[in-house]
């Protein structure tokens, strides 16, 4: 289990910040958290494309990994309006972001597709952040780990162990994220979290599938945050509104680090 022995901390700032905002947002999270070892935490900012070159200008990449929020399957060729994973490269990302809710149910965008992305981000030596959740309605119906089975099947299919070894999921029940959202109990998100791993282990094997971070996101806020963290099955936090301000962010970090060291601890001694 190492690569899941530090926390994983990260925030989509969706269409929210221009480059002007994003690299202050930047440049303050930066030196609020700059003397944490990162031995310890993985911090990650995933900011909208226009600002991405200025955005890895900002902050020194070992304290802060950047990522974009999506990606095109291919290269390049007729693909009016997508970026390539060439461009991404070239502006300094480190991670993708693939399937993310507002990707899947406003721009209606499909496991194939999210699959073709993964793939395609691996190749191009990107670490994916795949994105997964249920609707409320699937929720209803009682078939979550169903849904979240599939994206994952659908979604990471082809994939080659090797290239496991570089992914991260992030569990997002639609219902949990944004303005109306309600957050997932820690009970539940624990569950589905279990979900997550088992599939992970049934399609790369118990060392690597055992070693993929799972975030949760979803309405993660400073009230919530300590209870999610302390979950055996969580590894990290995919946070939106309650990052955007960098020192709110800092001050979530601060509360959830000592936790999340004290539960590792804990299991390491069990
Ligand atoms: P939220 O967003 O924390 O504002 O609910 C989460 C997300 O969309 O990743």
């Amino acid at each position: 289990m190492d690569r899941r022995k530090k926390i994983y901390l990260g925030t989509n700032t969706k269409m929210y910040k221009t480059t002007g905002e994003t690299v202050a947002f930047l440049k303050r999270l930066n030196q609020l958290t700059k003397e944490i070892s990162r031995d310890k935490m993985q911090l990650f900012v995933i900011p909208s494309y226009m600002t991405l070159a200025a955005a890895r200008e900002s902050v020194p990449r070992q304290n802060i990994s950047l990522g974009a929020q999506n990606m095109a399957w291919e290269e390049q060729g007729q693909f009016t309006g997508e970026i390539s994973p060439l461009m991404l490269k070239e502006a300094g990302m480190d991670l993708v972001m693939i399937g993310h809710s507002e990707r899947r149910h406003v721009f209606r965008e499909t496991n194939e597709e999210e699959n073709k992305k993964v793939l395609c981000a691996c190749k191009s030596g990107f670490s994916p952040l795949l994105c997964v959740g249920e609707t409320a309605v699937e929720k209803g119906y009682g078939i979550a780990a169903e849904v979240i089975r599939t994206q994952l099947k659908v979604g990471l299919h082809g994939m080659m162990p090797c290239e496991a070894r570089k992914i991260m999921v992030a569990y997002e029940p639609v219902w949990a994220i944004g303005v109306n959202g309600v957050p997932a109990s820690k009970e539940y998100a624990n569950q589905i979290h279990q979900v997550i791993r088992e599939t992970l282990t049934e399609l790369f094997g118990d060392e690597i599938g055992g070693d993929v971070p799972v975030l949760y996101g979803g309405s993660v806020n400073p009230q919530n945050a300590e209870e999610l963290i302390c979950m055996p099955e969580i590894d990290g936090l995919f946070i939106g509104r309650s990052a955007w301000d960098a020192d709110n962010f800092n001050a979530i970090i601060r509360k959830v680090l000592p936790l999340f060291e004290a539960k590792r601890r804990g299991e390491d001694s069990v």
